[in-house]
């Protein structure tokens, strides 16, 4: 693969600033059982060092002294999540170089594609970004990842994360990746002066979808954007969490086992819930990617958007620069529910430097790694040993949350079906917002995307 490629700049960054999460309308706040959650120690800490300082050991690679990390964080607080990785594996490998070989395009939408093919020439990267779950398990069966399993115990993972994230990464007993962070991706942010512009209480909370609504018809009369949205896999991460809000976690998570028929009539209404939210929607979706989309509400120009929370930073940044509030709360009707996805670091079968691509691997898992990474990128980190002290006000309701919540699997970010299945679904719900297809159209395809 070629090295070096570097995403294209969005005019935003991350600092440390810490917003205050709206008593009311904010993501409810439990806190995180604390045998969950040990603060790191001084013997942790030492470990930790002593971790370092085997850094120092001669890295002996096939291919030079090199890793490429394939991603698709190539801008904003995606890149300075990944720069501060970086930062963390210099220290911990200052022998090895790292080559970014990251592909723009939230999501993964430009990277994944050109992944397959690359795997499937027999061209991989050292290491790639995957999500755990479903998708994991597409690159396993085509037999493109190697067993990690022996790395976790070298690195001392075992006990490290969770024990359901690890199952999410196992396929008959072999471990195929290391995670390093845990995402949610049903949250709305929303900005309080618009709504309050519009004659609303920016505390209020809404129990449901048609709650919302009423919302969103004061926000879209006052002649702003009610909701902003941007390119189709953003409008999938929407429909993902409509569907989760008015089926509820259980038959949401059916959808994927094939115990909710995606046929019923309860998939319908959701459908026209969703069609409703489309029709509040800025028509130059389609153009955008998630970071416009996000801006829009940063600006004032929208009242709300639904985003995974990679979208923090870019309002802590503009709370902290600007003195622009904001509001994240989860979407309506899924209060209690975490719809989850994970980033996980792979070992392709075929890496041409295996050593460098283990040593990524363990400044992925190391917990240095993680909490560097985790407070510029907006995620947790999937350690359950970080300390939450050091992250932000929003990321340690997430923290809480994760703890607390019924945890569902994100469709848009490989969690609840393979690729191909995802392909489909997103292919149908852009023919519907584009009109290329009615309501009854798009049930149909959704029931066909999801019948193999
Ligand atoms: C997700 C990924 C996140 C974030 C987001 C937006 O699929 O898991 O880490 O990068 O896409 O690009």
């Amino acid at each position: 693969m070629s090295s070096n490629r570097e995403g294209t700049k969005v005019p935003f960054c991350r600092t440390d600033a810490v917003f205050g999460v709206d008593g009311n309308g904010g993501v409810h706040t439990i806190m995180r059982s604390p045998q969950k959650f040990i603060a790191l120690t001084a013997v942790a800490a030492l470990s930790l060092a002593l971790g370092a300082c085997s850094s120092d050991d001669k890295e002996s690679g096939d291919g030079g002294n090199e890793v490429e990390v394939f991603t698709w964080w190539a801008s904003g607080s995606e890149k300075l999540g990944l720069d501060a990785l970086v930062k963390v594996f210099d220290d911990q490998h200052p022998d090895i170089e790292f080559i970014n070989g990251a592909v723009a395009g939230g999501a993964g939408s430009a990277a994944k594609d050109l992944l397959q093919s690359n795997l499937q020439n027999n061209n991989p990267p050292d290491t790639f970004q995957a999500h755990a779950g479903a998708e994991l398990t597409d690159y396993i069966n085509a037999g493109q990842l190697q067993d990690v399993s022996n790395l976790f115990d070298e690195f001392d993972l075992r006990d490290a994360f969770p024990a359901d994230l690890i199952d999410r990464l196992t396929v008959d007993g072999k471990i195929y990746s290391i995670p390093s962070n845990i995402h949610r991706a049903n949250v709305v942010w929303a900005n309080p002066t618009v709504l309050e512009d519009a004659g609303l209480d920016p505390a209020a909370t809404y129990d449901s979808v048609e709650d919302w609504f009423t919302a969103l018809d004061a926000v879209e009369k006052s002649g702003k954007t009610a909701l902003s949205v941007a390119a189709p896999w953003t409008q999938v991460n929407l429909l993902e969490t409509i569907l989760l809000a008015d089926l509820g976690a259980e038959s949401y998570s059916g959808l994927w086992d094939g115990s909710t028929d995606w046929a019923g009539a309860d998939v319908t209404k959701s459908l026209e819930n969703f069609e409703k939210l489309i029709g509040y929607t800025n028509t130059d979706r389609d153009g955008l990617d998630w970071p416009d989309a996000t801006q829009q509400v940063i600006d004032g120009q929208a009242g709300f958007n639904v985003m995974g929370d990679w979208a923090v930073a870019a309002f802590e940044e503009a709370d902290k620069e600007l003195g622009t509030d904001f509001i994240a709360f989860p979407v309506p009707g899924t209060d209690g529910v975490f719809d989850f996805l994970a980033d996980s670091f792979t070992l392709p079968v075929g890496a041409p430097n295996p050593d460098g691509a283990k040593a990524w691997l363990e400044t992925i898992g190391s917990l240095e790694g993680q909490t560097a990474f985790n407070k510029a990128k907006g995620s947790i980190p999937a350690r359950t040993d970080a300390n939450p002290s050091e992250f932000s006000e929003y990321q340690q309701t997430a923290i809480t949350s994760f703890a607390e919540d019924t945890i569902v699997s994100s469709l848009a970010h490989g969690a609840a079906t393979p690729v191909a299945t995802l392909n489909a679904i997103e292919t149908a719900t852009s023919k519907f917002t584009s009109g290329a297809s009615d309501l009854a159209k798009f049930q149909e395809e959704l029931v066909a995307a999801n019948s193999n």
